[in-house]
Order: C-alpha cells, then structure tokens, then sequence
C-alpha cells in the first residue's frame, strides 16, 4: 500500500542527485589567475587551534589589463589536503568535477572580491580545532554571480608539491591524554591486585593463628 506513495518520492530524490553531480565546474578548465601566498614556510609543523596563518591574494599582473576579473564577485580562501594526506583516504580525493572534489575541506574565509584596489588582500587565520594532523596547501577560488568557480590561484605548484606544511590536528593532545587515563587505569588494576593479595595473606596469616 505505501509503496505507491514511496516510488515518487524515491525519483524526485533520484533526480535531485543527478542534477547536483551533473552540473560543476572542472578544475582543470580553471584558470590560474590568482597569486597566492601564506605565511607557513615550506615543512613547517603548525597547531591547530591555536597558530594563526595569514594569507594574501591578488590578481596577477598579466590578466589586469584582460579584465577577466570583472567576473568577479566573491572569493573563497580553503585550506586543502596535499598529495602525500591522500593517500588511501577516499573522503579526501581529488576529483575535477568541483561539486565532488575533497581536497579543499576548510574554508578559511568567504568575502567579497575586492576589484577596488591592485594591492593584495589579506587575512589572518586562527587555525580551526577540527583541523586533522594532515600535510596542507592554501588555494583560493574566485566565482561568478552565478556562484561558479571561474578562476583560482594557490601556494603550492600544479604537482602540489612545494610550499606544503603540516597541522597538528587537537587530537594528538588528547592521545597524549589517552595514554596517561590508560596508565591510570592500568595503575589501578595493579593496585587493585596488590591490595587483594595484601588482604588475602592477611586472612591466611589470621587464621593460621
Ligand atoms: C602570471 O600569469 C602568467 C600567464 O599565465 C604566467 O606566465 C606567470 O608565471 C604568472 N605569474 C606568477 C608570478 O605566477
Ligand atoms: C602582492 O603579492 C605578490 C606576491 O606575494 C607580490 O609579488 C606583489 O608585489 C604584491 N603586490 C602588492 C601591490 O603589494
């Protein structure tokens, strides 16, 4: 009897996906307008939660006089997983098709282009908690009105080799936490035991006498 009503349902949801993953922007068709640059220096190790990174873009000289930047209306500042923090992790691969790509999790910022002025733009970033110990790289992508991804730059070259650093994500403290409750615990089972057999030889030496 329900199925009648489900079937519907379960199309419309149908549909929805393939509409969401037919559309997308290929990375690949991007081009590279951007100069991007942030502080960490290449194989620094930063905390999470507590470093700052500052990040600075602006167009590069060779497409201001294209004006291909009038398209622009917002940029996003991300934070995105390097090759080598990759590996063997599906939930962060790199796929072209932006509406499925992984590598760039972290939005650091999201404002308003600013075609204003030639300088650079820049901000400081407190590195968030729920960044994971990983190897990383900056990339900022610039989008449309239509909130399309239509250029973009990055700290690292095209092989995302160069120029990567590495956080450590706020849960490799809490393993350190993890060890001392495990020491504790054990502490305790010890303890336990030592005190069980302390009682038990107490109660035999009681009753031999
Ligand atoms: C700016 O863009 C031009 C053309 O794509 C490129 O050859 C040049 O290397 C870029 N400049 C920098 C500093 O990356
Ligand atoms: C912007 O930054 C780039 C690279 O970091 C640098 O080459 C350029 O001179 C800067 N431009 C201004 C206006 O500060």
């Amino acid at each position: 009897m329900e199925y009648p009503i489900l079937i519907p349902f379960i199309l419309f949801c149908f549909a929805k996906t393939c509409h969401g993953d037919g559309a997308g922007v290929l990375f690949s068709t991007l081009p590279k307008t951007l100069l991007v640059a942030a502080s960490p220096q290449q194989g620094q190790v930063l905390q999470a939660g507590e470093d700052r990174i500052t990040v600075k873009w602006s167009l590069n000289e060779s497409f201001q006089a294209t004006g291909v930047d009038k398209l622009y209306k917002k940029v996003k500042v991300t934070l995105c997983y390097a090759p080598i923090s990759q590996i063997d992790r599906g939930w962060r691969r790199t796929v072209d098709n932006l509406r499925k790509d992984k590598t760039c999790q972290f939005t650091i910022d999201n404002r308003a282009y600013d075609a204003s002025s030639q300088s650079n733009q820049s901000l400081d970033w407190t590195i968030g908690e729920n960044v994971p110990t990983a190897t990383y790289f900056v990339r900022v992508y610039a989008y449309n009105s239509a909130d399309e991804e239509v250029g973009f730059g990055q700290t690292t070259d095209a092989k995302k080799t160069s120029n990567l650093f590495v956080i450590k994500g706020v849960s490799g403290r809490h393993n350190s936490l993890e060890v001392v409750s495990i020491c504790f615990s054990a502490f305790s089972v010890v303890a336990f035991f030592g005190f069980f057999l302390v009682e038990k030889r107490k109660n035999r030496s009681l009753s031999k006498n």
